[in-house]
């Protein structure tokens, strides 16, 4: 069957799914929003509850419904957002490893009985790690199955750096790479604003010089879980962060952002995968560039690397 575009499916019922529902459908983009959940009730309940959004705040006539696995069968995009997150307390989202590779097993054995056409966004954590076991063991085409990856991270560095300058987050020229956990880095020698390098910016905004990078780093790493352990959770940024790529995907917009993706030889390395910045189209990933890195950013990439391996040798 060939493919519905506008139509969404989205796997889990919990804080993140409903976030994406909720955030989604403010988009305006999207005409069939399917919600599939374990238990049926809770996905009807989101849907029910978002539905009712649709009174105060505009949105088109989107269908908004619980589904199940057949609604694959058409779907353009299915962001999978199932299996436990981590806990307050727990800052190692690989912990959740091999409970979420049994839980994307069951998610991966019913889709691809539908689709290989889909574009697949991964949210679940590891989400590095379950990417690249879910495209190799069933065989999807590498360039519809990414993950929000360090995505988020960005963001939350571009945040914070912005900050740092008084200027806003989407002036901020900087990616985190690698993996979304503790190896993930950033390649400062891409890093600008408004063409000023990082190293110029403190003299640029009368900053004490030179900005803590470690610092910088530090706090973009561990502020995902340092969330969690305020709210228990976190859903407003990773579920925005894949809103950015339904947009990209729906409006063919031939963006570049960093999302996890196999690396198809990028770098010299294809085993594993991880966010790099790619290109994003109505086809999923059009193209993988290899940033200029540094002695130091390729340093770091093959610690992200490295570190990712050894996880995946675990399955
Ligand atoms: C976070 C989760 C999504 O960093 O890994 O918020």
């Amino acid at each position: 069957m060939s493919v519905s575009y506008g139509k969404l499916v989205i796997v889990g019922a919990g804080k993140v799914g409903s976030a994406v529902l909720n955030s989604v459908l403010r988009m305006n983009i999207i005409d069939d929003i399917v919600m599939i959940n374990r238990h049926r009730e809770k996905a009807l309940g989101e849907v029910l509850d978002a539905s009712h959004t649709t009174a105060f705040a505009y949105s088109s006539n989107a269908s908004i419904r619980v589904g199940d696995y057949s609604d694959c069968r058409d779907a353009h995009i299915i962001v999978i957002t199932a299996g436990p997150s981590i806990q307050p307390g727990n800052h190692d989202r690989n912990t959740l490893l091999k409970k979420n590779v049994e839980v994307m097993d069951e998610v991966m054995k019913q889709i691809t009985t539908y689709t290989k056409e889909a574009i697949i966004i991964m949210i679940s954590n590891p989400l590095d790690v379950l990417t690249y076991y879910l495209q190799r063991k069933y065989d999807y085409p590498a360039g519809r199955i990414m993950g929000t990856g360090t995505l988020l991270d960005t963001a939350r560095f571009n945040k914070m750096l912005g900050d740092l300058c008084g200027v806003d987050a989407k002036n901020v020229v900087g990616f985190v790479l690698g993996e979304h956990g503790s190896t993930s880095f950033i390649p400062w020698n891409t890093v600008n604003i408004v063409g000023v390098p990082f190293d110029d910016l403190a003299r640029e905004f009368g900053l004490k010089a030179p900005i803590d990078k470690e610092a910088l780093l530090s706090e973009t790493k561990s502020i995902g879980p340092h969330i969690v352990d305020l709210k228990g959770y976190t859903s407003s940024g990773v579920s925005l962060a894949a809103c950015r790529i339904i947009g990209a995907i729906v409006r063919n917009e031939h963006c570049i952002v960093p999302v996890s993706a196999v690396m198809q030889g990028k770098y010299g390395y294809d085993d594993v995968a991880m966010s790099l910045p790619c290109i994003l189209s109505k086809a999923g990933i059009d193209r993988i560039i290899e940033l200029p890195l540094d002695a130091q950013g390729m340093h770091d990439l093959r610690v992200s690397h490295d570190h990712l391996r050894e996880l995946i040798e675990m399955i």
